[in-house]
């Protein structure tokens, strides 16, 4: 489905849709239409539960003499309440009611609205982002879906004042919803297509848009010691990968000679280094040697979002140009039971040099993780590590699918996330880190075991990551919950989410764009 923007007219044929408010009010253009059929769309609306409730539609019976092949109402509430995250949703249930409605185009009319803080313009432009957004299908595999079953709406023309500012200001949010698509479109492919070696090729692709991406294989990552990460993936027959993606939107820093940024003196807290998004890529996860239960083990195949979604955050900032420096890192393994697998009770020594007994091998995340931060401030003197991962069953258990978990060792980037994700409809909660749950992870063998007991599954696995960190500001989502959907939602149909795409994005635009140079975030 394709989006554009045309002047605020009413066209006089094919399928049209209009605004109504809380109440039935109609918006201006609807009551003018209204006007000029007989009261057509009041008698339609008194004889059905349509009362213009935001998110809800009415598809009226055209006339005869009206000219128009088909008339929906759509829902906007009470213009007071309307922002831009309503808007997208307004926009998102409209584009799921048309899409099976038998119309190909739909011009929607976009009227201001008294009492609304928005103009007719921005709620065209969110309207846009929103449809767009849910218009996403995973259809690939689908050989013999029916004519009929298929969404109908190829088109949707938003009719609108200052429909040019409306079409520029568009653009920047068509790449971050196509970056959203090509996440969705990772994450929902089988693992027998997404491996380390082919989901790295997607991350390649960013090169065309002005990313620099390295890819290193098993043996560079064993000359550096990672062997935390490949030992999660020692079971697979596919290689191991790590994926090295660098967006300097905001000037390369002065380079040292082996290419790199110069360190700083301590190391850490380096207000001009780059902000650093790392990523869980296990393309699949049975477990390894402490295999799962079968049941919804395919659901494993998703144990990679996080690493999509920072694939997808660089492909947004670049398409946009994004003024800022922003280094990916994904650590991409298959976690499989083998011959050659890790053994429970295995003990690695990770790229930091502390060492890791491998109580179970289904707590693998941590131990891709955990080398990846390490590699990240090694190599980048980041001033903040942000990472995303599936990490544990435990999370779903305390949010559920509404909030995504949030830790941090530092206040200012736990607000300035929590901030950016409310602001894209993308929620997270803050959880606790503390020592005492530090003290669950402690191994009689070596610096430190990969699981803790049976309680804060989630807050030791946090723990496991921050005892990598050391004091650079850090930032932790548990995107477990939230990264597929059993249900159709606003912005996103059932099935992949692509969650943290649209909140990474914001919020490199509201930190570190705003600022043009910003202060480090302070300690919490
Ligand atoms: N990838 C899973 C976590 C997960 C579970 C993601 C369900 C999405 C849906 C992770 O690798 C895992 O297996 N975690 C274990 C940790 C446990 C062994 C300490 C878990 O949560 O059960
Ligand atoms: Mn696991
Ligand atoms: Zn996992």
């Amino acid at each position: 489905m394709k989006v554009q923007f045309s002047a605020a007219a009413l066209p006089a044929s094919g399928f049209i849709a209009v605004g109504v408010l809380d109440e039935r009010r109609l918006t201006v253009t609807a009551q003018a239409l209204d006007d000029r059929l007989g009261g057509s769309l009041t008698r339609a609306m008194a004889s059905s539960r349509f009362r213009g409730k935001r998110g809800t539609t009415l598809a009226v019976l055209a006339p005869a003499d009206s000219g128009y092949a088909g008339i929906f109402l759509y829902g906007l509430g009470p213009a007071a309440e309307l922002d831009a995250l309503k808007s997208q949703a307004v926009g998102g249930a409209l584009q799921a009611a048309l899409a099976g409605s038998g119309a190909d185009s739909v011009v929607v009319i976009l009227d201001g609205l008294e009492g609304c803080r928005l103009a007719a313009t921005d709620i065209a432009v969110e309207m846009a982002f929103g449809a767009m957004l849910r218009a996403y299908r995973f259809d690939k595999y689908r050989t013999k879906e029916k004519e009929d079953d298929k969404p109908s709406l190829q088109l949707l023309t938003f009719a609108c004042d200052g429909a040019e500012r409306a079409t520029a200001a568009f653009a920047a949010r068509q790449s971050v919803a196509e970056a959203v698509a090509f996440t969705r479109d990772i994450v929902s492919e089988p693992a027998n297509v997404i491996h380390p070696q082919s989901l790295a090729e997607q991350a390649a692709k960013l090169a065309a848009s002005g990313v620099e991406v390295e890819v290193l294989g098993e043996a560079e990552m064993r000359n550096l010691g990672m062997n935390a990460l490949l030992g999660v993936g020692q079971g697979s027959a596919r290689e191991s990968q790590l994926v090295v993606m660098q967006w300097w939107g905001a000037g390369r820093p002065p380079a040292t000679p082996s290419g790199d940024p110069a360190a700083t003196a301590n190391g850490e807290d380096n207000a001009s280094g780059p902000v650093v998004f790392i990523g869980k890529g296990v393309t699949f996860d049975t477990g390894g040697i402490s295999i799962k239960p079968a049941a919804n083990m395919e659901d494993m195949k998703w144990d990679m979002a996080g690493a999509a979604a920072v694939i997808g955050a660089m492909r947004a900032l670049a398409a946009r140009r994004a003024r800022a420096n922003v280094i990916g890192i994904v650590g991409l393994v298959e976690n499989m039971p083998s011959g050659t697998a890790q053994r429970p009770g295995d003990v690695v020594t990770s790229l930091s040099g502390q060492t890791i007994e491998v109580i179970n091998t289904d707590a693998e995340g941590r131990l891709v993780l955990c080398d990846c931060l390490t590699y990240a401030k090694q190599r980048f003197q980041p001033r903040a590590l942000i990472d995303l991962a599936t990490l544990t069953g435990a999370i779903i258990i305390a949010l559920g699918h509404e909030h995504a978990g949030l830790f941090a060792n530092d206040d200012t980037l736990a607000a300035q996330l929590v901030a950016a994700g409310a602001a894209v409809g993308e929620p997270l909660w803050r959880m606790p880190l503390g020592e005492e749950y530090d003290k669950l992870i402690k191994s009689d063998i070596a610096d430190m075991k990969n699981v803790g007991n049976r309680g804060a599954g989630s807050i030791t696995a946090a723990q496991f990551l921050q005892r990598f960190v050391g004091k650079t500001p850090w930032a932790h989502l548990d995107i477990a919950g939230v990264a597929w959907s059993t249900k159709d939602r606003d912005l996103t149909p059932k099935g992949a989410s692509g969650f943290g795409v649209r909140l990474l994005d914001r919020f490199i635009a509201d930190t570190v764009e705003a600022a043009g140079s910003v202060p480090a975030p302070g300690r919490g």
